[in-house]
């Protein structure tokens, strides 16, 4: 199954972590996976998730991300930026975004588009999908 990708810079953690606990029952079982610290946030506060953790962003976790979306791995990409601070891996994280419109991964930047995202069955069809794949129909 393909999965959803969390991200969120440092300030925007904290609200990763809220949506994440608001939307727990949607998320469980679901594959997701993180940059490095993100997904350990989200393991210390919403215990059950299905959390694969990659690099770290600035260590390369945000192109690893993107490799998987150009391998067809990703369904979906919920990345809280931070929009007022530079970051050092500025260009990692416009090469995500690329790779996301360039597959037309669905993706949202802030929580109000997240919660749209999560809310749309994406993630009922992709379970679908695979156990569709699974029994062979
Ligand atoms: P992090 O990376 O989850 O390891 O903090 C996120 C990012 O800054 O891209």
């Amino acid at each position: 199954m393909r999965q959803l990708a969390l991200i969120a810079h440092d300030s925007r953690k904290d609200d990763l972590v809220a949506f994440v606990v608001r939307h727990a029952a949607l998320l469980q079982d679901f594959p997701i996976v993180c940059t490095g610290t993100t997904g350990l946030r989200i393991l210390e506060s919403s215990a059950g998730l299905q959390i694969e953790r990659v690099r770290s962003g600035p260590l390369g976790g945000d192109q690893q991300i993107g490799a998987r979306i150009a391998e067809g791995r990703i369904c979906g990409l919920i990345f809280f930026i931070d929009p007022l601070t530079p970051m050092p891996h500025d260009v990692d994280v416009k090469a995500l975004t690329r790779l996301a419109a360039l597959y037309d991964i669905p993706m949202a930047l802030n929580p109000s588009t997240a919660a749209m995202l999560i809310s749309s069955g994406l993630l009922e069809r992709e379970r679908a999908l695979s156990q569709d794949a699974e029994t062979g129909q």
